[in-house]
């Protein structure tokens, strides 16, 4: 969709009219950043992670314990890899948005990467946590060390145990002050909108649901439409070009 897409003026003109904006965002959002998504799109996002590793294996707990080291080193590679990625235009414009004196504009993320922050973004919700951030998986003391080039996994200089990345993986709760933060900023939007998600992994994926149980209109970016049936409206496109569309509309 070229840079100066339409949106539908009807859609657009909810968008407006909205006291409170839900945004919940995913991995597409950062694509446009040249980081690489998990299921999908491949134009600029290279070939997705979960087509290429095993989601069991490097993003669970039991892959962890099979294999500390190998888990650490993948977390230690995609750090590597995020470290010189930069926000792009959509987390640059969701981070304008949230400075609205007219709307509430409460962001939810999936993403880990720590690219809502840099571009601007406070008080961002993270669903599943932030790849920066290391913690001990038996203490869960936060571990503050410098990880750099560390290879092997860390051992917690509080009681000895393992050194984890402090990310949500398959199987385990999210963090509990988040998934209460996001469950109420769903409830209470009148707009929720889905941002570079493909809306399979639950109980993120579920917030949509929770926002239209409220009455609010879920509206889904994405240049590949899921087939998510609680959405009223698709915005075909990219997160970057769709999101400083409506800001400029
Ligand atoms: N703009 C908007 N959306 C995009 C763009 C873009 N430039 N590029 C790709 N997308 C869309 C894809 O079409 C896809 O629907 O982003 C979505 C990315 O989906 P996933 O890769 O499945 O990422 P996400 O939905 O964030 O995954 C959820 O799964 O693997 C776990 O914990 C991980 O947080 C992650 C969760």
């Amino acid at each position: 969709m070229p840079q100066d897409m339409e949106i539908d003026p009807e859609v657009l003109s909810i968008i407006q009219r909205a006291k409170r904006v839900t945004i919940l965002t995913g991995a597409g959002v950062s694509a446009e950043s040249g980081v690489a998504t998990f299921r999908s799109y491949k134009e600029e996002t290279k070939e997705s992670l979960w087509s290429q590793y095993d989601p069991q294996k490097m993003a669970s707990i039991e892959g962890f314990l099979k294999n500390p080291n190998r888990v650490w080193q993948w977390y230690q590679w995609r750090r590597s890899e995020l470290k010189s990625k930069k926000p792009n235009d959509a987390h640059k414009a969701i981070a304008k948005w949230q400075q609205s004196k007219d709307q509430r504009v409460t962001l939810i993320t999936q993403n880990v990467d720590g690219l809502h922050q840099a571009g601007g973004s406070k008080d961002v919700i993270e669903l599943h946590g932030n790849i920066w951030s290391n913690h001990c998986l038996q203490c869960r003391a936060e571990y503050k060390g410098n990880t750099d080039g560390v290879e092997d996994v860390i051992e917690c200089p509080k009681c000895g145990g393992q050194v984890r990345p402090s990310v949500v993986w398959f199987g385990e709760a999210l963090p509990e002050k988040a998934w209460r933060d996001a469950e109420s900023a769903s409830y209470s939007c009148d707009v929720f909108l889905s941002v570079g998600t493909s809306s399979q992994v639950y109980p993120a994926a579920g917030l949509a649901a929770l926002a239209k149980s409220q009455g609010a209109t879920v509206i889904e970016v994405n240049p590949e439409p899921t087939e998510s049936s609680v959405v009223d409206y698709f915005i075909v496109g990219r997160a970057g070009e769709v999101l400083i569309n409506i800001l400029n509309t």
